[in-house]
Protein backbone atom coordinates (compact mmCIF):
# COMPACT_ATOMS: atom_id res chain seq x y z
CA UNK A 1 0.00 0.00 0.00
CA UNK A 2 1.28 3.47 -0.77
CA UNK A 3 2.68 5.41 2.01
CA UNK A 4 0.10 7.90 3.19
CA UNK A 5 1.37 8.50 6.57
CA UNK A 6 1.98 13.14 6.54
CA UNK A 7 -0.44 13.30 3.39
CA UNK A 8 0.41 17.09 2.75
CA UNK A 9 -2.48 19.38 0.80
CA UNK A 10 -1.51 21.80 -1.67
CA UNK A 11 -1.93 25.12 -0.72
CA UNK A 12 0.10 26.78 -3.47
CA UNK A 13 -1.65 26.57 -6.38
CA UNK A 14 0.01 30.41 -7.97
CA UNK A 15 -4.03 31.59 -7.99
CA UNK A 16 -4.04 34.98 -10.10
CA UNK A 17 -0.95 34.14 -12.53
CA UNK A 18 -1.76 32.64 -15.38
CA UNK A 19 0.02 29.66 -16.94
CA UNK A 20 2.39 31.36 -19.39
CA UNK A 21 1.84 30.22 -23.23
CA UNK A 22 5.25 30.74 -25.05
CA UNK A 23 6.43 30.02 -28.39
CA UNK A 24 9.05 28.07 -28.89
CA UNK A 25 12.57 29.61 -29.79
CA UNK A 26 13.25 27.95 -32.58
CA UNK A 27 11.89 28.93 -36.23
CA UNK A 28 9.38 26.65 -37.57
CA UNK A 29 8.93 24.37 -34.54
CA UNK A 30 5.70 25.92 -32.87
CA UNK A 31 3.31 23.05 -34.08
CA UNK A 32 5.86 20.44 -33.57
CA UNK A 33 5.61 17.55 -30.57
CA UNK A 34 6.84 18.10 -26.94
CA UNK A 35 9.47 15.03 -27.64
CA UNK A 36 10.83 16.83 -30.79
CA UNK A 37 11.09 19.99 -29.50
CA UNK A 38 13.17 18.80 -26.19
CA UNK A 39 15.55 17.30 -28.49
CA UNK A 40 15.85 20.12 -30.68
CA UNK A 41 16.32 22.25 -27.26
CA UNK A 42 19.36 19.22 -26.41
CA UNK A 43 20.70 20.29 -30.17
CA UNK A 44 20.24 24.32 -29.94
CA UNK A 45 21.95 26.37 -27.08
CA UNK A 46 18.68 28.36 -25.68
CA UNK A 47 20.63 31.69 -25.26
CA UNK A 48 21.85 32.09 -29.00
CA UNK A 49 19.74 29.28 -30.46
CA UNK A 50 21.83 28.12 -31.92
CA UNK A 51 24.40 24.77 -32.54
CA UNK A 52 27.62 24.40 -33.17
CA UNK A 53 27.30 20.44 -34.41
CA UNK A 54 30.31 18.40 -35.52
CA UNK A 55 30.47 16.27 -38.74
CA UNK A 56 32.01 13.37 -38.71
CA UNK A 57 29.96 11.29 -41.19
CA UNK A 58 32.66 11.61 -43.86
CA UNK A 59 33.95 7.86 -43.66
CA UNK A 60 30.69 5.98 -45.06
CA UNK A 61 31.78 7.39 -48.69
CA UNK A 62 35.18 8.25 -48.26
CA UNK A 63 36.22 5.82 -45.65
CA UNK A 64 39.50 7.53 -43.16
CA UNK A 65 39.73 10.57 -44.92
CA UNK A 66 42.51 12.86 -43.18
CA UNK A 67 41.74 14.02 -39.58
CA UNK A 68 38.71 10.80 -39.26
CA UNK A 69 42.01 8.48 -38.95
CA UNK A 70 41.03 7.52 -35.68
CA UNK A 71 37.75 8.96 -34.62
CA UNK A 72 38.44 7.51 -30.89
CA UNK A 73 41.65 9.74 -30.97
CA UNK A 74 40.38 12.73 -32.96
CA UNK A 75 37.05 13.49 -32.41
CA UNK A 76 36.38 12.12 -29.00
CA UNK A 77 38.46 14.45 -27.28
CA UNK A 78 36.66 17.17 -28.78
CA UNK A 79 33.09 16.35 -28.20
CA UNK A 80 32.79 18.02 -25.13
CA UNK A 81 33.54 21.74 -27.21
CA UNK A 82 30.47 20.45 -30.00
CA UNK A 83 26.50 21.26 -28.76
CA UNK A 84 26.22 17.90 -30.86
CA UNK A 85 27.71 14.89 -32.61
CA UNK A 86 26.86 14.12 -35.92
CA UNK A 87 28.17 10.50 -37.24
CA UNK A 88 27.45 7.28 -38.67
CA UNK A 89 26.34 3.96 -36.14
CA UNK A 90 29.41 2.59 -36.86
CA UNK A 91 31.95 5.57 -35.71
CA UNK A 92 29.92 6.53 -32.37
CA UNK A 93 29.05 2.67 -31.06
CA UNK A 94 32.25 2.24 -31.64
CA UNK A 95 34.58 5.41 -31.08
CA UNK A 96 32.49 7.60 -29.15
CA UNK A 97 32.64 6.21 -24.89
CA UNK A 98 28.46 5.35 -23.95
CA UNK A 99 29.01 8.25 -21.50
CA UNK A 100 29.18 10.91 -24.02
CA UNK A 101 26.43 12.94 -22.99
CA UNK A 102 26.00 15.41 -26.27
CA UNK A 103 23.13 15.11 -28.36
CA UNK A 104 23.79 12.73 -31.38
CA UNK A 105 22.70 13.57 -35.13
CA UNK A 106 22.61 10.16 -36.42
CA UNK A 107 23.55 10.11 -39.81
CA UNK A 108 20.62 7.18 -41.10
CA UNK A 109 21.51 6.92 -45.13
CA UNK A 110 23.69 5.12 -46.99
CA UNK A 111 24.12 3.48 -50.05
CA UNK A 112 27.47 3.60 -52.20
CA UNK A 113 30.85 5.27 -51.81
CA UNK A 114 32.66 8.37 -53.63
CA UNK A 115 34.02 5.63 -55.62
CA UNK A 116 30.55 5.05 -57.56
CA UNK A 117 27.66 6.92 -58.14
CA UNK A 118 25.93 8.92 -55.58
CA UNK A 119 22.73 6.59 -54.38
CA UNK A 120 21.59 6.92 -51.01
CA UNK A 121 18.53 5.07 -50.82
CA UNK A 122 18.92 2.53 -48.03
CA UNK A 123 18.00 3.68 -44.36
CA UNK A 124 19.12 1.80 -40.66
CA UNK A 125 16.11 0.23 -39.17
CA UNK A 126 14.31 2.68 -36.17
CA UNK A 127 14.90 0.85 -33.94
CA UNK A 128 18.70 1.00 -34.41
CA UNK A 129 18.02 5.05 -33.58
CA UNK A 130 15.91 4.83 -30.87
CA UNK A 131 18.17 1.91 -28.94
CA UNK A 132 20.97 4.57 -29.73
CA UNK A 133 19.18 7.59 -28.27
CA UNK A 134 19.97 9.90 -30.51
CA UNK A 135 18.79 13.61 -30.82
CA UNK A 136 18.29 13.78 -34.59
CA UNK A 137 19.02 11.83 -37.50
CA UNK A 138 20.16 12.65 -40.73
CA UNK A 139 20.02 11.82 -44.33
CA UNK A 140 20.55 13.28 -47.71
CA UNK A 141 18.32 14.90 -50.64
CA UNK A 142 19.82 14.92 -54.03
CA UNK A 143 18.16 17.53 -56.09
CA UNK A 144 18.37 17.85 -59.78
CA UNK A 145 20.43 14.38 -60.64
CA UNK A 146 18.53 12.45 -62.63
CA UNK A 147 19.19 8.98 -61.52
CA UNK A 148 19.16 9.79 -57.64
CA UNK A 149 16.52 12.64 -56.49
CA UNK A 150 13.72 10.38 -56.59
CA UNK A 151 15.42 7.85 -54.41
CA UNK A 152 16.99 10.11 -51.93
CA UNK A 153 13.77 12.43 -51.64
CA UNK A 154 11.18 8.79 -50.74
CA UNK A 155 13.93 7.92 -48.85
CA UNK A 156 14.05 11.29 -46.68
CA UNK A 157 10.39 11.04 -46.96
CA UNK A 158 10.67 7.84 -45.27
CA UNK A 159 12.83 9.04 -42.63
CA UNK A 160 10.61 11.94 -41.52
CA UNK A 161 7.45 9.44 -41.47
CA UNK A 162 9.77 7.51 -38.40
CA UNK A 163 11.21 10.86 -36.85
CA UNK A 164 7.60 11.67 -36.65
CA UNK A 165 6.56 8.27 -34.93
CA UNK A 166 9.25 8.99 -32.37
CA UNK A 167 9.58 12.84 -32.02
CA UNK A 168 13.07 12.65 -33.39
CA UNK A 169 13.75 15.42 -35.45
CA UNK A 170 15.24 14.82 -38.85
CA UNK A 171 17.87 17.41 -40.57
CA UNK A 172 18.21 17.20 -44.49
CA UNK A 173 21.53 17.28 -46.13
CA UNK A 174 21.05 19.16 -48.98
CA UNK A 175 23.32 18.32 -52.53
CA UNK A 176 22.55 19.21 -56.13
CA UNK A 177 22.98 17.60 -59.10
CA UNK A 178 26.86 17.80 -60.38
CA UNK A 179 25.55 19.72 -62.89
CA UNK A 180 24.23 22.57 -61.31
CA UNK A 181 25.43 25.70 -60.40
CA UNK A 182 26.02 25.78 -56.36
CA UNK A 183 24.36 28.86 -55.92
CA UNK A 184 21.64 30.59 -53.48
CA UNK A 185 18.91 29.54 -56.16
CA UNK A 186 19.57 25.78 -56.27
CA UNK A 187 20.83 25.10 -52.54
CA UNK A 188 17.59 27.51 -51.50
CA UNK A 189 15.31 25.02 -53.93
CA UNK A 190 16.87 21.88 -52.07
CA UNK A 191 16.29 23.29 -48.61
CA UNK A 192 13.15 24.06 -49.14
CA UNK A 193 12.67 20.77 -50.70
CA UNK A 194 13.94 19.43 -47.33
CA UNK A 195 11.53 21.72 -45.40
CA UNK A 196 8.50 20.61 -47.24
CA UNK A 197 9.26 16.76 -46.81
CA UNK A 198 9.35 17.77 -43.27
CA UNK A 199 12.87 18.17 -41.97
CA UNK A 200 13.38 19.93 -38.71
CA UNK A 201 16.73 21.31 -39.51
CA UNK A 202 18.11 21.71 -42.66
CA UNK A 203 21.93 21.49 -43.54
CA UNK A 204 23.34 23.47 -46.78
CA UNK A 205 26.33 25.65 -47.93
CA UNK A 206 26.40 29.04 -47.59
CA UNK A 207 26.85 30.64 -51.03
CA UNK A 208 25.80 34.72 -51.91
CA UNK A 209 22.84 35.36 -51.53
CA UNK A 210 22.08 32.94 -48.40
CA UNK A 211 19.45 35.24 -46.89
CA UNK A 212 17.10 34.40 -49.28
CA UNK A 213 17.74 30.55 -48.74
CA UNK A 214 17.32 31.00 -44.75
CA UNK A 215 14.34 33.17 -45.87
CA UNK A 216 12.17 30.58 -47.99
CA UNK A 217 13.52 27.65 -45.40
CA UNK A 218 11.19 27.50 -42.51
CA UNK A 219 13.04 25.57 -39.90
CA UNK A 220 16.65 26.14 -38.66
CA UNK A 221 19.40 26.05 -41.28
CA UNK A 222 23.07 25.22 -40.46
CA UNK A 223 25.83 25.32 -42.57
CA UNK A 224 28.32 22.75 -43.39
CA UNK A 225 32.19 23.89 -43.65
CA UNK A 226 32.72 22.16 -47.07
CA UNK A 227 36.44 21.71 -48.46
CA UNK A 228 39.49 22.73 -45.53
CA UNK A 229 40.18 26.50 -45.85
CA UNK A 230 42.66 28.50 -43.97
CA UNK A 231 41.21 28.91 -40.59
CA UNK A 232 40.38 33.10 -40.94
CA UNK A 233 38.05 31.97 -44.20
CA UNK A 234 36.89 29.29 -42.64
CA UNK A 235 35.65 31.54 -39.46
CA UNK A 236 34.24 34.14 -42.11
CA UNK A 237 31.85 31.76 -43.51
CA UNK A 238 31.03 30.62 -40.15
CA UNK A 239 30.67 34.37 -39.82
CA UNK A 240 28.55 35.43 -43.27
CA UNK A 241 26.22 32.76 -42.48
CA UNK A 242 25.25 33.89 -39.55
CA UNK A 243 24.86 37.45 -40.17
CA UNK A 244 22.61 36.24 -43.11
CA UNK A 245 20.82 34.01 -40.50
CA UNK A 246 22.10 30.46 -40.11
CA UNK A 247 21.14 29.10 -36.99
CA UNK A 248 24.66 27.77 -36.31
CA UNK A 249 26.98 25.03 -38.66
CA UNK A 250 27.64 21.69 -38.85
CA UNK A 251 30.74 21.46 -39.87
CA UNK A 252 33.61 18.72 -40.02
CA UNK A 253 36.88 19.16 -42.27
CA UNK A 254 37.57 22.95 -41.15
CA UNK A 255 37.24 21.67 -37.78
CA UNK A 256 38.99 18.04 -37.70
CA UNK A 257 41.79 18.73 -40.24
CA UNK A 258 42.42 21.92 -38.72
CA UNK A 259 46.07 22.37 -37.17
CA UNK A 260 44.58 22.77 -34.18
CA UNK A 261 41.47 21.33 -33.92
CA UNK A 262 40.38 21.93 -30.11
CA UNK A 263 41.46 25.87 -30.84
CA UNK A 264 38.84 25.82 -34.20
CA UNK A 265 35.73 23.99 -32.90
CA UNK A 266 36.29 26.83 -29.70
CA UNK A 267 36.88 29.83 -32.53
CA UNK A 268 34.04 28.61 -34.40
CA UNK A 269 31.85 28.16 -30.97
CA UNK A 270 32.90 32.22 -30.63
CA UNK A 271 31.24 33.39 -33.90
CA UNK A 272 28.36 30.64 -33.87
CA UNK A 273 27.14 31.77 -29.78
CA UNK A 274 29.07 34.92 -28.69
CA UNK A 275 28.92 36.96 -32.66
CA UNK A 276 32.85 37.33 -32.30
CA UNK A 277 34.32 39.13 -35.78
CA UNK A 278 36.40 36.57 -37.51
CA UNK A 279 39.38 38.35 -36.68
CA UNK A 280 38.93 37.94 -32.97
CA UNK A 281 37.98 33.93 -33.42
CA UNK A 282 40.93 33.98 -35.09
CA UNK A 283 42.82 35.59 -32.20
CA UNK A 284 40.95 33.14 -30.29
CA UNK A 285 42.56 30.96 -32.45
CA UNK A 286 45.97 31.58 -32.09
CA UNK A 287 46.01 32.37 -28.50
CA UNK A 288 44.61 28.74 -28.25
CA UNK A 289 47.32 27.25 -30.09
CA UNK A 290 50.05 29.34 -28.78
CA UNK A 291 48.92 28.22 -25.21
CA UNK A 292 48.72 24.28 -26.28
CA UNK A 293 52.97 25.01 -27.46
C1 LIG B 1 28.45 14.90 -46.23
C2 LIG B 1 28.10 15.55 -44.95
C3 LIG B 1 29.17 16.11 -44.10
O1 LIG B 1 28.83 15.89 -42.77
C4 LIG B 1 29.28 17.57 -44.37
O2 LIG B 1 29.78 17.79 -45.63
C5 LIG B 1 29.96 18.39 -43.25
O3 LIG B 1 31.24 18.32 -43.29
P1 LIG B 1 32.20 19.41 -43.90
O4 LIG B 1 32.13 20.61 -42.99
O5 LIG B 1 33.51 18.73 -43.89
O6 LIG B 1 31.71 19.78 -45.29
O7 LIG B 1 26.97 15.62 -44.59
O8 LIG B 1 27.31 14.33 -46.80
Amino acid sequence: MADTDDIREGNNFGLGIAAESKSFYLKGMDGMDWGLKNRMARIFNRKSGRTVMLAFDHGFLMGPTSGLERIDLNIAPLAEHADCLMGTRGMIRTSIPADNTKPVCLRTDTGTTILTEMNHNVLIDEVEAVSMNVSAMAAMISVGEATTEHKTIANFSKLVDIGMKYSIPVMGVTAVGKDMARDARYFGMASRVCAENGASIVKTYYTEGFEKVVACTPVPVVIAGGKKLPELEALELCYNAIQCGAAGVDMGRNVFQSENPLAMIKAVAGVVHDDLKPTEALELYNDLSNEAK
